[in-house]
Formats: C-alpha cells, sequence, structure tokens
C-alpha cells in the first residue's frame, strides 16, 4: 500500500495520461501523448465494432431528429443502451482502465435514458441535448486512449 500511496503522490499534479498510468496495467503514453491499450488483434476487432456501432446509433438518432420522429430517435438510442452490452472476455477485461470501463458504461447508460426521455417528453432540443453531452464522453474517451496491437506495431 505504501508503494501505491508514494505512486499516487507523485501522479497528482501532472495530467491525466499520466495518472492513469497509476493503474496496476501501466498505459504507456504513445506518439501522439493518448495512453496505450495494448490488445490482441482480435479484442481490437471487438472494441472497433462496439465503436462502429455507436457511429451507426448516432447517424440513425440525427436522422430521425431531422425528421422530428421521437419513437424512431428512442429505437436509436435503446439499441447503444445497456443491451448493446455483451459478455466481455475476462482477459480483455483485465487490460482495460477502470475509468475506460466506467466511461463505456456511463455512455451506455445515457442511451438508456435519452430513449425513455425520448419517448416520455418527445422533445427534440432536450433530447440533441442529452445527445450532445454524451457524445462528449466519446471526444473525451478518444482524447485519452488509443489501441496498438502487437500484429500492427511490427508493420511500421
Ligand atoms: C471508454 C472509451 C470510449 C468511449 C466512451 C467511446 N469510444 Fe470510440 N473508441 C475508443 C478507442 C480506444 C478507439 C480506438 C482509437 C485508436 O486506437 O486510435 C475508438 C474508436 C472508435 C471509432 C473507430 C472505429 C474503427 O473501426 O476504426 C469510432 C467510429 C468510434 N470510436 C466511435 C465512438 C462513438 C460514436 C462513441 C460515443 C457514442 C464512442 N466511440 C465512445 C474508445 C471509446
Amino acid at each position: 500500500m505504501k508503494i501505491c500511496h508514494a505512486l499516487l503522490a507523485a501522479v497528482l499534479s501532472l495530467n491525466m495520461t499520466a495518472a492513469l498510468a497509476q493503474d496496476a496495467h501501466a498505459h504507456a503514453p504513445g506518439h501522439d501523448g493518448r495512453a496505450v491499450l495494448e490488445l490482441t488483434p482480435g479484442e481490437r476487432a471487438m472494441i472497433l465494432e462496439e465503436m462502429r456501432m455507436f457511429l451507426a446509433g448516432v447517424q440513425k438518432m440525427t436522422g430521425a431528429f431531422g425528421k422530428q420522429d421521437m419513437p424512431a430517435v428512442a429505437e436509436a438510442a435503446r439499441g447503444m443502451g445497456q443491451k448493446m452490452v455483451h459478455e466481455v472476455p475476462p482477459e480483455l477485461r483485465a487490460k482495460l482502465p477502470m475509468e475506460f470501463r466506467q466511461q463505456g458504461f456511463s455512455v451506455h447508460r445515457d442511451f438508456d435514458q435519452i430513449a425513455l426521455d425520448a419517448d416520455s417528453m418527445k422533445d427534440v432540443s432536450y433530447s440533441l441535448n442529452q445527445l450532445s453531452a454524451t457524445l462528449q464522453k466519446c471526444v473525451a474517451c478518444h482524447a485519452t486512449y488509443q489501441i496498438q496491437t502487437p500484429a500492427l506495431n511490427t508493420m511500421h
């Protein structure tokens, strides 16, 4: 525990990337300064597939907003909620920092809430504000992490 405290003290005044390095699975910054998640090609593919589902879902939502079709907004949002979460293999889970997983869960929870509110309030601008706040979490996570795989690293 002493070592942990010393580590904690050392990183307290540093930036977020440095702070993340105190995590049990150290995530050294990559060339662009973001923390690196070292994953296998299969694990990377799994995460990126989920990400593309997010982008596709957000695309559906914006189309529905354009038509002021709130049931369709709710449906697209719900598709990105908790029901999109599938079992994360334990080896992958062990490689993902706590903050990363929490941010991911929080985005899924947000979409469930957006779906509920879109159904009950049917208020385009309220829902758009919620979506914007959630997209801010996408932005924040992307600014913090990148994925690298040994296979890709040997290519350049
Ligand atoms: C908990 C962290 C996290 C959250 C939250 C998150 N992402 Fe990502 N996303 C990543 C990481 C890490 C990558 C890989 C980036 C890299 O290696 O440069 C990624 C990659 C992507 C990609 C590229 C997919 C590909 O095939 O290359 C898209 C698109 C994407 N995210 C969309 C989103 C959207 C939209 C949201 C929010 C609704 C979101 N992400 C939320 C971490 C996150």
